[in-house]
């Protein structure tokens, strides 16, 4: 056993030493180390032998695998490349691949979820098909309100169950409603999605576009808890330089209603075209929960209180990296993309 082992290994050396291409090498190692090699026959009859010779014999089958190995790795690192490899320079520097990156809304997004998230909010999703219950009904909407009128809202080719048809969100106030079946006060939710209406196109309206709702539900909630937060995340986003101020407005779902604008970052306040040479740009709805819509929550007023802000999420967006048309962050050109 030892002599043929030995003849194994001399017999290896010398067919190694005239290797003089890649390929030859390769059959060699194959031819030597491979699964039908003489040695792997060897190795596997070990069990026929004596059982106090084994450890023996094991050790020599390897001993000898490991030099013919060996001289096959020295040989490989000093070796001629074989005709298919000559030309390729392996010095040469590679092509850098394109790499992609999130969106810049979804960056923009996260940044927003990222500061809510410190504040103690958890962000939820809802749906984007919805019936007319869920989008307006238990908002509080009156049955006549104007913008349930077909000139504001997709409807879809389907009816629900009180054969009414669904239709594509115009808020993400629908998931107040969605997310209270399932949590009791107090909560605090953050829920970013996208948003639909049947509006024309122009550099500051999309049909489509993103909101981001949030709403807190607790005892002692006050309007103050709602403009406090608001300024928080307005300079927490833009820095301390950015300002807000309210002014009273009118939603079905919140009682008081207010609306937020930001001082506009483009003209430091000075007025521009983006703000209307007012200084100011409108930035969010808000209010505090109308009693009617916390009733439909299963809450009861008397013992709670909560406040509710829907972010214009494009607005704020376009404010944030001084973008001047909304419709570039849906146009999937990567000119504009690639900038982010
Ligand atoms: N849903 C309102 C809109 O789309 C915004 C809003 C959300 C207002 C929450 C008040 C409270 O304009």
């Amino acid at each position: 056993m030892k002599k043929e082992l030995e003849k194994i290994r001399q017999e290896a050396i010398k067919a190694l030493k005239n290797a003089k291409d890649s390929d030859t090498l390769e059959k060699l190692e194959n031819e030597f180390l491979g699964r039908k090699a003489e040695l792997a026959k060897i190795a596997k009859d070990i069990k026929n032998i004596a059982k106090e010779q084994r450890p023996v014999v094991g050790k020599l089958i390897n001993d000898v695998k490991r030099d013919i190995s060996e001289i096959i790795q020295e040989k490989k690192s000093g070796i001629k490349p074989t005709k298919q490899a000559i030309g390729f320079d392996q010095t040469l520097p590679g092509i850098n691949p394109n790499i992609g990156h999130l969106h810049p809304i979804t960056q923009f997004l996260e940044k927003i979820e990222d500061i809510f998230i410190k504040m103690g909010y958890e962000v939820v999703e809802g749906p984007e098909i919805e019936s007319q219950k869920y989008n307006f009904d238990l908002l509080n909407f009156p049955k006549d309100h104007p913008s349930r009128d077909i000139q504001d809202t997709f409807y879809v080719d389907k009816d629900d169950a009180q054969n009414r048809p669904y239709l594509l969100r115009t808020h993400t106030s629908n998931v107040q409603i969605h997310a209270m079946k399932t949590r009791k006060p107090p909560v605090r939710v953050l829920a970013p999605g996208r948003v639909f209406r049947n509006e024309r196109t122009d550099a500051g309206h999309e049909s489509t576009f993103y909101q981001c709702e949030g709403f807190v539900i607790d005892k002692n909630i006050h309007i103050t808890d709602l403009i406090g937060t608001l300024e928080l995340f307005i300079k927490r986003l833009y820095g301390d330089n950015a300002n807000i101020r309210v002014r009273p407005h009118f939603f079905p779902f919140t009682e008081p209603s207010i609306e937020v604008d930001m001082s506009c970052l483009l003209c430091e306040g000075k007025g521009c075209s983006f703000c209307k040479k007012s200084g100011w740009v409108e930035a969010l709805g808000s209010g505090m929960i109308h009693p009617n819509v916390l009733k439909n929550m299963k809450i009861n007023p008397k013992e709670y209180s909560g406040f509710a802000f829907g972010l214009g999420i494009d607005r704020l967006m376009m404010l944030y990296y001084m973008v001047n048309d909304i419709r570039l962050s849906y146009s999937g050109d990567l000119r504009f993309i690639e900038q982010f």
